[in-house]
């Protein structure tokens, strides 16, 4: 259940005083959102505090102290006018739990279902305070993808098999998958694209369409639709054709019939999710033809059902590393910038929030100050692929925080990374964020009892954690404390004994994403280069004298990063090659940085432990123990990592350690 496990609390007299004696789940059929939310109330009620509650339908209220929950059009029919509320957006709602007269009112059925979550959390945290507000969602998408393979396995999944695929078909127990369901409503995710975008196309047999139908039955009284990831080459390996050239009629004939067949079975689905032309995937340019191109053949099939492609900005090709001008980093703007404004209204360019690849420390990716007639969505990831592979403490909202508050300044004007994405600034109707989750089968779902899924980039990091803890580990304020500590120093611990300056995880890019391997980054074609020799260290990519890539942000942040002096420390070696000796706004050289960094964060690490062992009378014995396990294994492996990187750049610059460490350790 997660954070949804509604933990008994004791209840005052006052608290009893506040419960609501019945629910009232306006004009609720069984599958709908309404009718989900006035269970899940039944639920949270008997479950946190033990009130057993009756629910009704039809009557606007059945006794005095009721909970109605509806839409807002639906309170209108049936109790009346209603005060107070302004205008809601698309799935907004209005909770008002002034004078025991409880009401959550949904611009639609989606609404009323996340205002409902919104009155259990304060329930579930004991918080009885009257209030009255309306709350809007950030942005029309909120997606979340998972990587599962048709064969059961999930790439960068570190949560057991898929809950959807087992033997090349979709499983018959879907019972996970409407836990997944419930968690996912109540941080107002609203489609889940279910299969990996490295897509299979056997996805598309019919025995497969009736199967992702019966997923979408499931995740539909959540207010949740489902889309599916595509192998641009089915026409030809699935299909039979003789091409799959996006602008061949028989190609395009052939995917808006796979498109009808869908639709015949799943009527709401949300749409596409497509990786073309990268990483060995097909795509439209063995055609030569363009990835608009590409991204409008699925737009053109999905727009008679009102559906949206969201097509990966995730497109680079393998570079020559002895070409200093070369740079991965790059590719994206370079591939996307000329395209803008030729895609179709219901494409949407999904970007990876940063130039390269989910890494400890990236700047924003240009490419959202480069389109301003295109949709945009955000890609994050949950699953901690090069972040520890939730082996390791890592909370990742301060991280995307850094992301989402960052200034593009297009055109010199305020141009918040959040607010390209949402929309708002370019006033495009559609985008938003997508997670890569991967949760699996294991009761943890994603690996880890501290790994979370969250939403919402204007919340307080610290805030939501907080209301998470206590509604997974109960309201003890050591375990706050200690939960909130530990993990708000994850993020700079990780960074410490990873890869400092901007200089990238240092973990192996080659194969396994994990553990430290600093010498696997240079001589190859993947392009997530350091350039670090003897004497100095980091990619040059400034327009001066480097790749360039500086010069695809807006003038004010290009200039920033062009030069050394205005560069912030943590992205130093990011943008810039230097001199192991050169001095960092901190004082400190590079180098020296390195060490003291690696050992201050393997330092934290252990102290993971120790914080965690002083909560074991606190947490129950299984979460304890799977918790301990992990944290006793970072701290180890912190270590590991420490002494990998500092040695290997010892060795490497053959500069000493002024505490004398390295050379001893
Ligand atoms: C990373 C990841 C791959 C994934 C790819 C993507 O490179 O390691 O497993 O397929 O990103 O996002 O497409």
């Amino acid at each position: 259940d997660g954070w949804l496990r509604y933990a008994p609390l004791s209840c005052s007299q006052q608290c009893k005083s506040k419960l609501p004696a019945n629910v009232v789940a306006l004009n609720a059929t069984e599958t709908s959102p309404v009718y989900v939310a006035g269970t899940e109330l039944q639920q949270g009620l008997k479950s946190i505090y033990g009130k057993k509650i009756g629910i009704s339908h039809n009557k606007c209220k059945s006794s005095s102290s009721a909970v109605v929950v509806g839409t807002l059009e639906q309170y209108r029919k049936t109790c009346g006018a209603v005060k107070d509320v302004p205008d809601l957006e698309e799935d907004g709602f209005w909770i008002d739990t002034r004078n025991n007269n409880i009401r959550i009112l949904g611009s639609n059925e989606r609404g009323v279902l996340y205002g409902t979550f919104e009155y259990l959390s304060m329930l579930a945290q004991g918080n009885f305070s009257e209030v009255a507000y309306a709350t809007n969602p950030a942005a029309p998408i909120r997606w979340v993808n998972q990587w599962d393979d048709m064969d059961g396995r999930i790439e960068r999944g570190y949560g057991g098999p898929s809950i959807f695929f087992k033997n090349g078909a979709i499983v018959d127990d879907l019972t996970r998958v409407k836990q997944y369901a419930r968690l996912l409503a109540s941080v107002r995710v609203n489609a889940i694209v279910i299969n990996n975008v490295n897509a299979d196309a056997t996805l598309l047999t019919p025995t497969n369409i009736k199967g992702i139908a019966r997923i979408a039955d499931v995740f539909r009284p959540y207010g949740i639709q489902v889309g599916v990831s595509l192998n641009f080459a089915s026409p030809q390996t699935f299909g039979g054709l003789d091409t799959y050239d996006p602008l061949d009629a028989s190609v395009i004939n052939w995917w808006s019939n796979i498109t009808d067949q869908i639709y015949d079975e799943v009527p709401d689905m949300a749409g596409y999710l497509i990786k073309a032309s990268s990483e060995g995937q097909p795509g439209p340019e063995t055609y030569n033809r363009t990835l608009a191109d590409g991204a409008n053949l699925f737009a053109h099939a999905l727009e008679p059902h009102g559906g949206i492609v969201m097509f990966r900005a995730f497109v680079y090709n393998q570079l020559n590393e002895s070409d200093w001008d070369a740079d991965r980093a790059n590719a994206a703007v370079d591939f996307f910038k000329e395209l803008d404004g030729k895609f179709e209204e219901n494409v949407v360019v999904q970007i990876k929030y940063g130039p390269i690849d989910f890494q400890v420390r990236e700047p924003p990716s240009p490419l959202f100050a480069n389109l301003f007639n295109t949709s945009t969505a955000i890609e994050l990831q949950v699953t901690q692929e090069y972040l520890g592979q939730q082996s390791h403490l890592f909370y990742l909202p301060p991280l995307w925080k850094t992301i989402f508050d960052f200034d593009l300044r297009v055109d010199g004007k305020p141009s918040l990374v959040r607010d390209v994405y949402s929309g708002k600034r370019f006033n495009r109707k559609l985008g938003g964020s997508t997670a890569v989750v991967n949760v699996g089968t294991n009761t943890t779902w994603l690996g880890s009892h501290l790994a979370m899924l969250a939403w919402n980039p204007t919340d307080d990091s610290e805030g939501m954690l907080q209301d998470w803890i206590r509604l997974t580990f109960g309201l003890d304020k050591a375990v706050l404390n200690t939960i909130t500590k530990m993990s708000m120093e994850s993020w700079p611990a990780y960074e410490n004994y990873s890869g400092n300056l901007g200089i990238q995880t240092l973990t192996d890019i080659l194969y396994t994403h994990f553990g430290p391997n600093p010498a696997s980054q240079d001589n190859n074609g993947w392009g997530q280069w350091t350039r670090a020799d003897h004497t100095s260290i980091g990619m040059d990519r400034t327009v001066s004298n480097g790749t360039g890539f500086s010069g695809q942000y807006p003038s004010e942040v290009a200039a920033m990063y062009e030069k050394i002096e205005t560069t912030p420390d943590n992205l130093l070696l990011w943008f810039h090659h230097v001199d192991y000796t050169h001095r960092l706004h901190s004082g400190k050289t590079v180098i020296q940085h390195f060490y003291d960094a690696h050992y201050d964060g393997a330092d934290t690490a252990q102290t993971f432990l120790t914080q965690w062992e002083s909560l074991q009378s606190k947490i129950d014995k299984e979460r304890y123990e799977h918790v301990l396990r992990r944290f006793e294994y970072q701290a180890g492996h912190s270590i590991v990592w420490r002494d990998a990187i500092v040695d290997f750049y010892h060795n490497l610059s053959g500069i000493a350690d002024t505490s004398k460490r390295v050379d001893n350790h």
